[in-house]
């Protein structure tokens, strides 16, 4: 046996990650707040060796010093309650991980409710559903060395391995880092999911069956844009609704819920300054779908006019806009690195989620090479290989934009996709806004031809002031 680890939490993650700790190993301590539901689960499995404990305190006891918890409750104030209430029963140096989709202020404020008792915590984004927790999931992980000392063996232990056998867990940062990272790898998911859809409503709208669809995403799966969420697009896509024999997807309400992790990746990103226009999109869409009674007062038509759109050039379309959902991603992970002086090391967090997580897929390896041949990268977009990409599939994302528009299919995650490239290389028109809000505001601008901060007399005469 290799050690001993506690799981609070038994719902579909915990259960997957205990599973996965007993077959790797280790012994595990489980308990869940209804006590029936950890009975239950030891029942079921009864050769893993899992140590049944009734209470927090019992837990506690069960575990050798150092102890090391993993928790993978609710977010939020389920999470915060039981981890105090836990705290009570450990010693100075035991290690608390907290693994829920929590917000990343949460764990940096519980942390450091945490160390006031000496108590190690850390934050580990844990992704790739139930089955990734089961099998190996990406996993990443914000804490100080120390707690990482005690569970980096544990953790790599469990997680996803990439093709070449390397980890997808590192220590990306302090508390917080992980929980952020694994925030903006969901918000990642939202753009990616959001673009192969409007990629899947322009076929649809051309007349392809679901399984036609299937076909497609199958072939694109096989080639450039191999990776999970085109798999399972296709998988989804030819599934049978068992009730009714129809094509799974045409009996899926359109309402698409959310947990809200997307919401907070936006949230962050204004807060950080930081532009992830495709990300937004998706967030608003989502939105969008879920807002049943503003939409069922319009009129839905599911033809529109009809315009044709080869399946190569959509193929290209999603191409791109996935580099540029990456792009976004990863800048506004290291402005927050920037902001918070994490550190965090963008190859680092690409090898992390080339395996196990939801976003795995053709473009992770390249991201870690791009970072790796150039750390200060100023954007993805900036290397040669995303350059490259931008020229081979630049005009094939324009007109798949513009026949959207023309037939009436919203685009809006392709569509910022594309704009944010062109806002990335060509000149903004904001010079003019600059202008108008000092007209209206005198709230000052920059110019281009001289240093400082000026404003001018727009309704005395036009003189120009220099501010510093
Ligand atoms: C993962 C996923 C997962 C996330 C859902 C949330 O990496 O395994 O990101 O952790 O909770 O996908 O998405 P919704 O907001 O759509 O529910």
């Amino acid at each position: 046996m290799k050690g001993c680890v506690g799981i609070i939490g038994l719902g579909s993650m915990g259960a997957s990650i205990a599973l996965n700790l007993a077959r790797n190993g280790y012994k595990v301590s489980v308990y869940n707040r209804t006590f029936q539901k950890a009975e239950d689960f030891v029942k079921e499995n009864p050769d893993k060796g899992f140590m049944l404990c009734r209470t927090l305190e019992d837990l506690a006891s069960s575990l050798p010093s150092p102890r090391v918890v993993m928790s993978v409750i609710t977010a939020g104030a389920p999470t915060k309650a039981a981890l105090s209430d836990l705290s009570s029963f450990l010693n100075p140096g035991d290690l608390v991980i907290d693994c829920a989709n929590s917000f990343y202020k949460d764990s940096m404020q519980l942390g450091s409710e945490m160390a006031k008792k000496g108590i190690l915590f850390a934050d580990c984004g844990v992704s790739g559903g139930k089955m990734g927790a089961l099998l190996g999931p990406s996993m990443m992980f914000g804490g100080s060395p120390e707690a990482w000392k005690l569970s980096e063996g544990i953790i790599k232990d469990i997680c996803a391995k990439t093709p070449s056998g390397e980890a997808c867990a590192e220590r990306l940062g302090p508390v917080g880092s992980g929980h952020f990272v694994k925030m903006v790898h969901t918000g990642i998911e939202y753009a990616l999911m959001g673009a192969i859809a409007e990629v899947y409503d322009i076929f649809r709208r051309e007349g392809f069956s679901s399984d036609q669809c299937a076909q497609i995403f199958k072939r694109w799966d096989e080639g450039d844009l191999h990776g999970y969420l085109t798999e399972i697009t296709s998988k989804v896509l030819e599934h049978k609704d068992k009730k009714t024999g129809k094509g799974f997807v045409e009996i899926v309400s359109d309402k698409a819920h959310m947990n809200g992790t997307g919401t907070w990746t936006v949230l962050s990103a204004l807060e950080l300054g930081c532009s992830v226009p495709s990300i937004g999109e998706a967030v608003f869409e989502r939105i969008f779908s879920s807002e049943s009674d503003l939409r069922s007062a319009f009129k839905h038509d599911s033809k529109g006019p009809g315009i044709s759109i080869d399946s190569s050039e959509a193929m290209q379309a999603l191409y791109l806009s996935f580099a540029s959902i990456f792009s976004q991603g990863f800048d506004l992970l290291l402005s927050a690195s920037k902001k918070y002086g994490w550190g965090l090391d963008p190859v680092k967090i690409a090898q992390i989620w080339e395996a196990g997580c939801i976003i795995r897929s053709s473009f992770l390896p390249k991201i870690r090479s791009a970072f790796k041949k150039n750390p200060d990268l100023p954007s993805l977009m900036a290397d040669p290989e995303f350059k490259s990409m931008e020229e081979k599939n630049g005009q094939s994302m324009r007109r798949v934009v513009a026949k959207g528009v023309l037939g009436e299919i919203p685009l809006p995650v392709l569509d910022s996709s594309l704009s944010y490239l062109d806002d990335l290389s060509h000149p903004l028109p904001s010079n003019l806004i600059g202008a108008q809000r000092d007209y209206f505001g005198a709230h000052g601008y920059e110019r281009t031809d001289e240093e400082g901060f000026f404003h001018t007399e727009w309704e005395e005469g036009g003189e120009e002031i220099k501010r510093q």
